[in-house]
């Protein structure tokens, strides 16, 4: 993977950094695991896998600051912001992230520090880890060095990769949540949408999951900010505007795309429509431990998951009629009779031979001569041969 030309500041310590968790103003009693008042903990939509561990965030927001939102996918944070991501295993505390926003002079070196800290075993503090390490607290997982936070965080303008419209678009479970209209409603926004606005990932339920998970698994790279840009000019990431599954340029720079590194794959195409099996970036979503895998780092186990989300998107695969196209059917499993299943094309097109007969019972009771005149029906398929 290329590397050399990715902006970061050395490994080393700055002057006057906090060295551990406790300086960093995330608790008021680190102990007691205390978060000190005005730090906000919020969750992204859709969550960056991490091998299975359980993940925490906060945000510290500047009292009085807003967030400059005149470009709504891209934000920016004010000076003095700081975000914290816990990653924990078996209800324990292994590491926490910082992302400090430092100033704006247009170097992201200067302007953003980002610090890993692994924390103590006796739990009392976790201490700064420039460099990174590897199997922290005897578990699997590592800690990336700060060069490597910037790999990923050089993809949006604002450094911060999941606090943002698309990611904090949904309905609030709880009054306190953080949503979009929360902070609307707060005015925290530079320039908010009008009250009641959301842009959560487009599409029915199984493909805002696919197109959602690419955008917080792979987005960061692949755009145009990120750092794949020059290799591959493949987007994964979705825009606020994109309210069109079709006309995303995720679904645009994919589907019957050929893959421009195909050395990297057994497949010639990114993504085939209904033939998960034969596309590349399936592929590579499915390996690990070769330079094959996807992403390239931070993560040695595949997400079975998330790669069932997409391999079910590639596939047709929907949850509900509004996953489907307008001339489509969510036909759902056969017996089923309801639930999720596959997209086919309904209305007006059992050909001559598709029309021949081979009788088959809907869930409604009535037997069809063929299969695609129940599917034409849009009724679900009960079993194979005439209703009793
Ligand atoms: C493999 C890419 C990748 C690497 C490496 C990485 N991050 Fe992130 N980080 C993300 C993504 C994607 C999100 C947003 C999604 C989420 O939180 O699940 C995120 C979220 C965060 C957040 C919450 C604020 C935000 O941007 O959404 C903090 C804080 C953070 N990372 C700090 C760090 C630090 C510090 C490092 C280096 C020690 C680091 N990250 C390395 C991809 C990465
Ligand atoms: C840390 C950055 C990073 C992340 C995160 C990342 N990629 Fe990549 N990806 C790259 C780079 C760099 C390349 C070009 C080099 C190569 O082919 O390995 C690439 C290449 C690819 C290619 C080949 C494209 C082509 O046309 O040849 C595919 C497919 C791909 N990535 C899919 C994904 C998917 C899917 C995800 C998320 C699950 C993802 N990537 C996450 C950096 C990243």
């Amino acid at each position: 993977m290329r590397t050399s030309e990715t902006a970061h500041p050395g490994a080393s310590p700055r002057t006057n950094e906090p060295l551990l968790l406790s300086q960093t103003g995330l608790y008021s009693n680190i102990i007691t695991k205390q978060i000190a008042p005005g730090v906000l903990l919020y969750a992204p939509t859709h969550a960056l896998w991490s091998d299975a561990a359980d993940k925490r965030r906060w945000i510290l927001l500047p009292p009085g600051t807003k967030i400059d939102t005149s470009d709504m996918d891209h934000w920016r944070f004010p000076i003095g912001t700081k975000f914290f991501k816990e990653f924990a295993l078996g209800g324990h505390p292994i590491e926490t992230r910082l992302i400090e926003h430092l100033a704006d002079t247009g170097d992201a070196e200067v302007d953003y520090r980002m610090t890993p800290f692994i924390w103590r075993k006796d739990e009392m503090d976790a201490d700064a880890a420039f460099e990174g390490a590897s199997d922290v607290l005897g578990t699997d997982h590592d800690v990336p060095s700060r060069n490597d936070c910037f790999k990923c965080h050089i993809g949006d303008t604002g450094k911060v990769l999941g606090f943002s419209a698309l990611q904090l678009s949904r309905m609030s479970s709880s009054p306190s949540e953080i949503t979009l209209s929360w902070l609307v409603a707060q005015g925290k926004l530079s320039a908010p949408p009008p009250p009641g606005s959301n842009f959560p990932a487009p599409g029915g339920p199984a493909t805002a999951a696919a197109l959602g998970y690419l955008h917080a698994n792979c987005g960061h790279c692949h755009s145009e900010n990120g750092l794949a840009w020059p290799d591959t000019q493949m987007v994964l990431r979705l825009s606020v505007s994109e309210r069109d599954p079709l006309g995303t340029q995720i679904h645009k720079t994919t589907f019957g795309v050929p893959l421009q590194r195909p050395q990297n794959a057994p497949y010639p195409l990114r993504l085939v429509s209904r033939h998960a099996d034969q596309s590349g970036l399936i592929y590579r979503m499915s390996t690990r431990g070769t330079h094959e895998q996807m992403p390239p780092i931070a993560t040695e186990k595949v997400d079975t998951q998330g790669l069932g989300a997409v391999t079910a998107w590639v596939n047709g695969g929907c949850s509900s009629q509004s996953d489907c196209n307008s001339n489509e059917y969510c036909d759902p499993a056969p017996g089923a009779c309801g639930g999720a299943g596959t997209c086919k094309q309904s209305g007006n097109v059992c050909t001559a031979a598709a029309a021949q007969f081979d009788p088959v019972c809907g869930c409604n009771g009535r037997t069809y001569s063929n299969d695609c005149f129940r599917i034409g029906a849009r009724v679900p398929l009960k079993h194979r041969g005439p209703c009793p």
